[in-house]
């Protein structure tokens, strides 16, 4: 569901040099830089992740770094698009790193990105498996919440959507594009209950800005 949202908002990349912050296995990288984008450079905080992603960089313009996005800086018009996928959530304090993402873009760059959904971040009752019911609580206290995943403990930081609105604007992009990421029927080969079940609860939030 995030992806087809996020492909549709990254546009035409031909010739842009790409910054993906957070950027995992550098899953994305190949897809663009098979784009027509110009160059690729992923930055992760995980050794194993800057390992894997730069295995499946092998052999193109691409590279990913270790490097915490919290101390993310660039000069000035070093990228002209900036993703991040599902990464800002761990963020606690976004102003400042979208600042240091405004001020590393050309003019007129831009930035795209995804978190879970504030209604999910919001709230979370411990239910392991597929879930019957989801409980919103809290929606308007910004901070950490703890989580369970993968046998471990991860930390998502809450926003409500207006904080993220607010956080890029006031870090001088022009909101372009806000979505919630439905998930669209061709996208799942007629199964019908995991539709209904998908159109339940919003999963993703992204949002787009251009450089004001
Ligand atoms: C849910 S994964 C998403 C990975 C990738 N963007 C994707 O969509 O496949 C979140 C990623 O953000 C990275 N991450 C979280 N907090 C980070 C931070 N403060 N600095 C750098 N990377 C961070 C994690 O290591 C992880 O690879």
């Amino acid at each position: 569901m995030e992806e087809p949202a996020l492909l549709d908002e990254l546009g035409t990349v031909t010739g842009l040099r790409v910054l993906d912050l957070g950027c995992g296995d550098a899953a994305i990288g190949p897809v663009l830089l098979h784009a027509g984008c110009h160059s690729y450079l992923g930055l992760d905080g995980s050794v194993a992740m800057v390992e894997a992603g730069n295995r499946a960089l092998h052999g193109m313009s691409g590279r990913v770094e270790l490097v915490d996005i919290e101390d993310f800086s660039a000069p000035p018009s070093s990228f002209d698009l900036i993703v991040s996928r599902l990464a800002f959530h761990h963020v606690e304090d976004l102003a400042p790193v979208l600042a240091a993402c405004r001020a590393s873009l050309t003019p007129g760059g831009r930035i795209v990105f995804t978190v879970v959904h504030p209604v999910l971040t919001s709230y979370d009752p411990g239910v392991r498996g597929p879930r019957g019911n989801w409980i919103v609580d809290d929606y308007f206290v910004q901070g950490a919440r703890e989580r369970s995943w993968l046998g471990g403990t991860v930390t998502w930081f809450h926003r409500t959507i207006e904080d993220y609105v607010a956080a890029l604007t006031s870090s001088g992009f022009v909101l372009t594009s806000l979505r919630e990421c439905a998930p669209r029927v061709d996208r799942f080969d007629g199964e019908v209950e995991e539709l209904a079940r998908r159109r339940r609860v919003p999963l993703f939030l992204l949002l787009a800005g251009r450089c004001g």
